[in-house]
């Protein structure tokens, strides 16, 4: 990544409180495009929240958001889409009795000049998308209930990015997935980075993630301990960050740092 490049999104001092529970405090954290940037940390350190500020479901109290390297205003998930900013929650949000097809465009359908549902666009559109992302997949007629967790997954994925997500936050995507749909859900990670789209991978489970991210970002107790390429770190040090705060050489330090101990 070139030092001239911009980031495709900037999370600039972002903080949130809940009554007087601080859950994000002092946050920053950027995406480049094309990249996987891993947000690591134990249950109630921050992760959603701050991801929830990036996608307007939460109004941050202070801080700033940068999109291609301009200051931009996110209040609401309507502003987030705008900007390219497509979320994939853990439940995907499917609707279960239709298929693929219908569940890419649900809520945008394609029309025909007569204002019918053009279903062969639609159904073409969804192969091509899906062609892209899952190229073994050909379950087309079927609703997305009977299929895999990795394959609906793939659909979840298809309908943000049909829409042109350039940044893609996915929320623990394999918290409910065997080795296999895990597996699969890897491959689509890959592919989506090779046609430059950013990613916010969440995870409390460092196994999960490590190998895919291109940079580790860990939170602790809604603030950030560090930042780190995943190749100038181990996973134990890693693990260091994640249970004791305790940031490595090879990363750079956030305000959730360990001060050193002389
Ligand atoms: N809507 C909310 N209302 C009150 N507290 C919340 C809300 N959302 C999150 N929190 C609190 O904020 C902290 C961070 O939670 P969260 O972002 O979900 O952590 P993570 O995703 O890292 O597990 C926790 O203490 C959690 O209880
Ligand atoms: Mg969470």
């Amino acid at each position: 990544m070139s030092v001239t490049q911009t980031p495709l999104v900037e999370m600039n001092n972002v903080s949130i409180a809940f009554g007087g529970i601080r859950a994000v405090d002092d946050a920053s954290v950027d995406l480049y495009p094309g990249e996987v940037m891993a947000l690591l940390g134990h249950n109630g350190a921050g992760k959603s929240t701050l991801i929830k500020i990036l996608s307007g479901a939460y109004k941050r109290d202070a801080g700033e958001i940068r999109v291609d390297g301009k200051p931009v205003a996110i209040n609401n998930p309507r502003d987030a889409k705008h900007y390219g900013i497509e979320t994939i929650y853990q439940t995907l949000a499917l609707a279960d009795n239709v298929d693929a097809a219908a569940n890419l465009f649900l809520g945008r359908e394609r029309l025909t000049p007569w204002g019918t549902l053009d279903d062969v666009a639609m159904e073409a559109e969804a192969r091509e998308v899906m062609g892209r992302l899952n190229p073994r997949f050909e379950r087309f007629k079927d609703p997305v209930k009977a299929l895999s967790g990795g394959q609906r997954q793939s659909v979840a994925i298809a309908r943000a990015i049909l829409f042109n997500a350039r940044i893609l936050i996915m929320d623990e995507p394999t918290a409910a997935l065997g080795p296999q749909e895990t597996a699969q859900v890897a491959e689509l990670v890959k592919q989506l980075k090779s046609e430059g789209i950013g990613i916010f991978l969440i995870s409390h489970d460092i196994h999960d993630v490590f190998d895919l991210a291109d940079r580790v970002c860990v939170m602790k107790n809604g603030q950030v301990v560090g930042t780190a390429g995943t190749g100038d770190v181990t996973e134990d040090e890693v693990l260091g960050m994640i249970i004791l705060g305790k940031c490595p050489a090879g990363a750079t330090p956030g305000p959730g740092a360990l001060s050193a101990v002389a």
